[in-house]
């Protein structure tokens, strides 16, 4: 059984000490979560970025809105920030590939990530995946700032949709299938 830490502090526990228990425990926690995988883009030619992302959710139907959560240090903080616009590309099995290379494993870098995949632009300029099952093409409408993450939240202007596979899903650390 895993224990958690909800109550306060103890004096014969160092405050440190409990908040980095909490972040490993709290990451432990969050690896049971299954979540489909996207691949988040942003800007143009040179200047396009990408990461692979799971912290994705629907805000509003009326009007189309989501946020997305990213880590500052990401190479696509930046252009999300600087086009202020970016595209939710919601990715299947067969790109399991592309979901480790938009997280840096392969060590491809920059708008070199870009290389593999066919990418096109819809209403905002942001690369979207032209084999994506389900693509969000979103403006920048608010950066709200928690902890290590921005959470960006998009008006989508333009989405495509080819669903007939199955989805990319991770849990514990591992891709899966869906569907
Ligand atoms: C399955 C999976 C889900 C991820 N989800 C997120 C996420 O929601 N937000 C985020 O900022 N990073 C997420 N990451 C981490 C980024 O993909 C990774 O740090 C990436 O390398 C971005 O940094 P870079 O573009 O500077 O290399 C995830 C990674 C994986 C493998």
């Amino acid at each position: 059984m895993i224990l958690s830490h909800a109550g306060p502090s103890t004096t014969d526990t160092p405050t440190a000490t409990l908040e980095v228990s909490r972040a490993a425990d709290f990451r432990v926690a969050m690896r049971e979560l299954a979540a489909g995988v996207t691949i988040i883009t942003a800007g143009r030619e040179h200047g396009r970025r990408g990461l692979t992302a799971t912290a994705v959710c629907s805000v509003s139907a009326d009007p189309p809105t989501l946020l997305v959560c990213i880590n500052r240090s990401a190479e696509g903080h930046a252009a999300i920030t600087e086009s202020g616009s970016f595209c939710v590309n919601v990715i299947a099995v067969e790109h399991q590939r592309l979901a480790e290379r938009f997280a840096g494993r392969d060590g491809a870098r920059g708008a070199e990530r870009f290389d593999h995949g066919e990418w096109r632009a819809l209403a905002t300029g942001a690369p979207v995946l032209a084999d994506a099952i389900a693509a969000f093409d979103c403006q920048l409408v608010q950066a709200i700032e928690a902890g290590t993450h921005t959470v960006f939240i998009g008006a989508v202007t333009a989405t495509t949709v080819s669903p007939q596979r199955a989805a990319l899903l991770y849990r514990a650390g591992s891709f899966a299938a869906a569907g």
